[in-house]
């Protein structure tokens, strides 16, 4: 007999004696959690510091382990240009650059990306001057509601960066991640390659 068979025995025959409420309770259509596991699951883990690098300047921040890097420049940066769309990392529309390689920022831990630098729509002109895919959705009439528009164009600024813009197809393959609702897909095709050619980067 294992030294665990008491406490085994007693719990059985408190179950007997609760009528087995005890054991299925947490199981039971609309039954409450006990009253313990409710409040562990309620209480908030200890928030933490972190330094994010953002468009080139560092932020210190306190925030619950739990926030997503999206959330960090939205609610607390107020760098309200990366969108959420799903939040489920399907549209897109929270896309930024880390280490210059693209993410959904709605996945993405702000805890887990102290040291790495993250670029946002904010974080794309120099100054002034627009980045040539911001010039070249302007030109092409690339969004509609505009929504979807800055993580198309962090998207499909990668996209150029990273040499996946060598044809219409290869564009559309690579930008498959990002959804526009208003289905401006030609255009937005349309820009990329212009921006494409325009950087020196097709292909
Ligand atoms: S909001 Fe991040 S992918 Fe949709
Ligand atoms: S322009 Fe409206 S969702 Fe893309």
């Amino acid at each position: 007999m294992s030294t665990s068979d008491p406490t085994r025995r007693e719990l059985l025959k408190l179950t007997a004696a609760t009528g087995g409420a005890l054991a299925a309770g947490p199981f039971l259509p609309g039954a409450a959690p006990p009253a313990t596991a409710q409040t562990a699951a309620n209480a908030a883990p200890a928030p933490l510091n972190v330094t994010l690098r953002v468009n080139g300047s560092e932020h210190r921040l306190t925030l619950d382990p739990r926030t997503t890097v999206l959330d960090a420049l939205r609610e607390h940066l107020r760098l309200t240009g990366s969108k959420k769309g799903c939040g489920l990392g399907q549209c897109g529309a929270c896309t930024v650059l880390m280490d210059s390689k693209r993410v959904k920022s709605c996945l993405s831990l702000a805890a887990l990306m102290e040291g790495r630098e993250i670029t946002t729509i904010e974080g794309l002109a120099q100054g002034e001057r627009l980045h040539p895919l911001q010039a070249a959705f302007i030109e092409r009439d690339a969004f509609q509601c505009g929504y979807c528009t800055p993580g198309q164009i962090m998207a499909g600024a990668a996209c150029i960066a990273e040499g996946h813009a060598g044809s219409a197809q290869e564009i559309r393959d690579w930008m498959s991640g990002n959804l526009c609702r208003c289905g401006a897909y030609d255009h937005i095709v349309a820009a990329i390659q212009d921006a494409a050619r325009a950087t020196g980067l097709k292909g």
